[in-house]
C-alpha cells in the first residue's frame, strides 16, 4: 500500500474544494475518537473522505481543506497524501485500477497483466485513457499475496486474475460506468 514519495500538482487550474456537511460531521466524527491532542490519527480516513468528494483525487485545495478541518500544517497533510499510493495527486478516470507489482504478484504473471492491461486501454501505468474511464497504475503489495496476481479498483479486491478475467472486469466496469472509490462498502 504504500509508495516512493510522489509530487503534488500545484494549486493551477483546480477548482475550490469544500466538505459536504454529512462529509464534514464524518470527519468530525472520525476525531472525536481520539484522545485530545491525538486527532491526527484520523488523517488517512479523511483524505479518502476528501479525495471520494474531489473526483478521486486529491488537489492541494483538497488536502488544504483537511489540514485546515484538522488543525494541521499544511506539509503534515502533503507527507502522508504524498507517501500513500491509494490517495491520488492529480486527476484520475472513473475506475483507478492498482495493478499489483510485487514479488509474489510478478512472479504470478503481473507483468503480463499489466502489459496486456496497457495494450487493451491504450495507455501506460499512469496514465487515464482517453475518454476518462480508467486510470492504470502499478503499486506496491496489496496484502493479497496468497491470491496473486491481483488489483484493486475502489474497495474492491480482484484476485487471481487471468487476461480473460481481467478483460471480463474492464468489460463490466466499463458497462456500470459508475465511480467507486476506497471508501465504498
Ligand atoms: S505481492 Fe501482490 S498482493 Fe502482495
Amino acid at each position: 500500500m504504500s509508495a516512493r514519495t510522489r509530487p503534488i500538482t500545484t494549486t493551477a487550474g483546480t477548482r475550490p474544494f469544500a466538505f459536504s456537511e454529512a462529509a464534514l460531521a464524518e470527519c468530525k466524527a472520525l476525531m472525536a475518537r481520539y484522545p485530545e491532542g491525538r486527532s491526527k490519527s484520523a488523517l488517512i480516513p479523511i483524505l479518502h473522505i476528501a479525495q471520494s468528494e474531489n473526483d478521486g483525487w486529491l488537489s492541494v485545495n483538497a488536502m488544504d481543506a483537511v489540514a485546515h478541518v484538522m488543525g494541521l500544517q499544511h506539509i503534515e497533510v502533503y507527507e502522508v497524501a504524498s507517501f500513500y499510493s491509494m490517495f491520488n495527486l492529480h486527476p484520475v478516470g472513473t475506475y483507478v485500477l492498482d495493478v499489483c507489482r510485487t514479488a509474489p504478484c510478478m512472479l504470478r504473471g503481473s507483468d503480463d497483466l499489466i502489459a496486456h492491461l496497457e495494450k487493451k486501454l491504450g495507455v501506460h501505468c499512469g496514465e487515464t485513457t482517453k475518454d476518462g474511464m480508467f486510470t492504470l497504475k502499478g503499486v506496491e503489495c496489496l496484502g493479497s499475496c496468497g491470491t496473486a496476481p491481483m488489483l484493486q479498483c475502489g474497495a474492491g479486491y480482484h484476485e487471481k486474475l487471468t487476461i480473460e478475467s481481467a478483460d471480463a472486469l474492464i468489460d463490466a466496469l466499463r458497462a456500470r460506468n459508475q465511480r467507486t472509490n476506497y471508501t465504498d462498502q
